[in-house]
């Protein structure tokens, strides 16, 4: 008996050691982060031992999330949705059943998942786009781009790049009942960046006549070039999106070579020919002081040029559209961007802001206080929780207002 109760209370504590993490105090329901936390972590975990048993690669296993919470297209009473390919990149459309007089509006969005795992099916994405096709009376052209290990930059960029394009070609607008002028791209995290990229590119591209209206940038990843920006510091062990996991995800954008992953993890990856580009994330002019406080800047540390050369897509603007120079980001449309006080990420959106702002493009930023990354594509399943309803309501309004 004794011994049994000695197992209990040890068993116990060990899950509940595993299970605690440490959220900060001002998130509602923090029970539910930390469940979900622990489901991340646990894949982690599994993701690791079977990598260095030689079984799979760690991504195989963070894929089985999406997999695990994959639906299939299914049509409801507001919306069709259908999957189909467009310029041989899969997708997922939404066309509201609600006849309307006019033109519709329309959205073309990248779903997160650190360009790794993640698809429009996940029940999480699925219900977002489904959705914002519902509330906005939308066309919704949801990406199913090809993701790492198996492919890397810049064949996802490329992917939602040429879908975006087929999708703007006036005949394509037109036969879904489109207006021209009410296109926004939209995305969360690596989607994000996705988003920010296909915006960038959109403008130098003479071919396609159709511009932007908005975009929307969901707790984006905009550079690789600083993985020690203050947001990384006070973050780096928050729940769902860690700083080894995020430097985890950009390397293996590029590349699977560990040591492009283990120059990144020192900060210690850009060769000091690329030096110029750091006034570009140069967190001690972009970052207003709130966010600076308690941090001192110092100068960037060079790395050896033969990683940049084997892999030059860290530099790239359309990998980094932080990289972009001024005159790149002047005439980009309207655009949204959701910062999170919790997330690595936080100091990307918050500069690409204050970049944006400077180049005269209007500016809706928006910034959660007790936000996390991930708070507002959670929203659905399992995180129920009421900040992701907040940031969500405020998201679509935006939405209803400018797009
Ligand atoms: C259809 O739209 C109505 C009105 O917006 C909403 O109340 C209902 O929940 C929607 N149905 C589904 C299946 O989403
Ligand atoms: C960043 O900004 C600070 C403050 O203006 C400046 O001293 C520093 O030289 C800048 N660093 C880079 C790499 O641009």
């Amino acid at each position: 008996m004794g011994a049994k109760l000695l197992w209990l209370c040890i068993t116990s504590a060990l899950v509940a050691y595993y299970i605690y993490s440490p959220i900060p105090e001002n998130i509602e329901e923090r029970w539910k982060l930390m469940l979900l936390s622990a489901v991340f972590r646990t894949l982690g975990h599994v993701g690791e031992a079977a990598e260095w048993l030689g079984l799979a690669n760690y991504m195989d296993v963070m894929m089985l999330i999406s997999t695990a919470e994959h639906v299939a297209p299914t049509s409801d009473e507001n919306v069709t949705v259908t999957d189909t390919e467009f310029s041989g990149v899969a997708v997922r459309l939404y066309l509201p059943k609600k006849p309307t007089k006019g033109l519709r509006r329309a959205m073309v969005y990248f779903h997160g998942g650190g360009w790794c795992f993640g698809s429009t099916g996940m029940k999480a994405y699925d219900l977002l786009t489904r959705k914002t096709s519902n509330l906005l009376n939308a066309v919704v052209v949801s990406v199913d781009y090809r993701l790492a290990p198996k492919y890397h930059f810049p064949v996802q960029f490329e992917d939602v790049y040429s879908a975006t394009k087929f999708f703007l070609q006036s005949s394509v607008l037109s036969q879904y009942g489109v207006d021209p002028e009410r296109v926004c791209v939209a995305g969360d995290s690596a989607g994000g960046n996705l988003a920010a990229a296909v915006a960038q590119k959109l403008l130098q591209d003479s071919e396609v006549t159709a511009k932007l209206k908005a975009q929307a940038l969901i707790y984006p990843a905009l550079q690789a070039l600083d993985l020690n920006l203050p947001s990384y510091q006070e973050n780096g062990n928050m729940p769902i999106l860690t700083k080894s996991l995020m430097v985890r995800f950009w390397s293996e954008y590029f590349t699977s070579d560990p040591s492009l992953r283990e120059a990144m993890t020192s900060n210690r990856h850009v060769p000091a020919k690329w030096g110029h580009l750091f006034q570009f994330v140069n967190w001690s002019t972009l970052l207003p002081d709130k966010l600076k406080k308690g941090h001192v800047y110092s100068s960037p540390v060079f790395g050896s040029p033969a990683l940049a050369k084997k892999y030059p897509g860290f530099l790239d603007p359309r990998a980094a559209p932080l990289l972009a120079a001024d005159e790149q980001l002047q005439g980009l449309p309207h655009t949204y961007i959701l910062t999170c006080q919790h997330d690595v990420l936080r100091d990307d959106g918050v500069m690409y802001a204050t970049r944006l702002r400077a180049a005269g493009v209007p500016v809706t930023h928006d910034h959660a206080e007790d936000g996390f990354h991930g708070a507002l594509t959670f929203v659905t399943s399992p995180g129920d929780m009421p900040v992701g309803h907040r940031l969500s309501s405020r998201y679509f309004q935006w939405l209803e207002e400018h797009l």
